[in-house]
């Protein structure tokens, strides 16, 4: 059985371009594929966060992705800096990785000009550790919004280049995967770019209602389509989009034809996104407070992710050691 394998940073709550981009296809994977899912908490210390808000994220993602359904029982549902052989891997992968074409990775490229106070390495390297969590299980499918698509490709590119260097057929090629379909982009609501943790332009799994109303409500438009059956403007589109993912068929056909009609009312069209998007939310927020409240149970799910991550891991470290030349006397 082919293995699946995604991770999410603790750095703020999920938010819906998690849930559609990532975390909805982890729902279907962990009934049909061998599933490792994870909180990247190694990857998030490149925005350097205080102790408390690192325990407290990670805490909080692991029972927001229990409250979305991911199952114990069915994955491995792990917590990154429970493996050290991650950044084990992560150190031999980094000296067949070049500082070149690590710089031209686009993240990096956005990441830079965010924090140009703190350039740090981990920051640089940052596909080279997320190359190490999915090769460590030689997963071959990683369920990715369209954002992660150029990591995924280094991480192809590291595992081949690793099997090339040492003459073996080791490592197999990872690749995103989203059931046939196009990655998924979700846009944020400012009318540009992609909902992110880090720009603010987001609408959160855990938002209470009058948090959804107030952030859809000054959601980006723009004055309205002034011939019919004209393109959608970009910012009418992000609606859309997310429309898509979270209201029924019919109700989108609806704004769509209003909008081709020039008869659109942006009032409305928010208000029924309100209502979709918090109908969606409300449940998983309360399953995320429920589950939160559940300290032992928290602590044996981890526990359990962790031990059948770590059996995995040290496999892959064991031969990989092997295979460089670490060999015991
Ligand atoms: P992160 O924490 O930024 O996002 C987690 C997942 O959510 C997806 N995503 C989106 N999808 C669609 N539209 C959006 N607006 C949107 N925003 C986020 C991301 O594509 C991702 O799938 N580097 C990763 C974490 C990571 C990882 C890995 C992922 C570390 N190691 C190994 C896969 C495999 C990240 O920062 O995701």
């Amino acid at each position: 059985m082919e293995t699946v394998l995604s991770g999410i940073r603790p750095t703020g709550n999920l938010h819906l371009g998690n849930y559609f981009g990532a975390v909805k296809n982890f729902l279907r994977m962990q009934q049909e594929y061998n599933c490792y899912f994870f909180i990247a908490d190694y990857h998030s210390l490149t925005t350097h966060p205080t102790p408390a808000d690192l325990h407290g994220g990670v805490k909080q993602i692991f029972a927001e992705y229990l409250a979305c359904g991911l199952d114990p029982e069915k994955a491995t549902i792990y917590i990154q800096s429970d493996l050290p052989e991650v950044a084990e891997l992560y150190l031999l992968l980094s000296m067949n990785a070049y500082v070149g074409e690590l710089e031209r990775t686009v993240t990096f490229k956005e990441k830079i000009k965010k924090q140009p106070d703190n350039i740090n390495a981990g920051l640089l390297t940052y596909p080279v550790l997320q190359a190490a969590d999915i090769i460590i299980h030689k997963a071959t499918k990683v369920p990715v919004g369209k954002d992660q698509e150029q990591h995924v490709e280094m991480a192809r590119k590291f595992a081949n280049r690793f099997n090339h260097m040492y003459k073996v057929d080791y490592f197999p090629e990872p690749h995103p995967f989203n059931f046939g379909d196009n990655l998924v982009k979700i846009p944020g609501l400012d009318g540009s770019g992609k909902m992110g943790k880090s720009e603010g332009n987001g609408i959160y799994l855990y938002d209470e209602p009058s948090a959804i109303k107030k952030k859809i409500m000054r959601a980006v438009t723009d004055s309205g389509p002034t011939e019919p059956n004209q393109e959608v403007a970009e910012p009418i589109k992000n609606l859309f989009t997310i429309m898509e993912q979270v209201s029924a068929p019919d109700t989108l056909q609806y704004f769509k034809e209003k909008y081709a009609s020039c008869e659109i009312r942006y009032g409305d069209l928010k208000k029924q996104l309100v209502e979709d998007v918090t109908k969606f939310t409300t449940p998983i927020r309360e399953r995320i407070n429920e589950i939160k409240s559940d300290e032992s149970y928290l602590t044996k799910v981890a526990q359990m992710g962790a031990e059948k991550a770590r059996e995995s891991a040290r496999k892959t470290i064991k031969e990989v050691r092997e295979i460089i030349g670490f060999k015991p006397f």
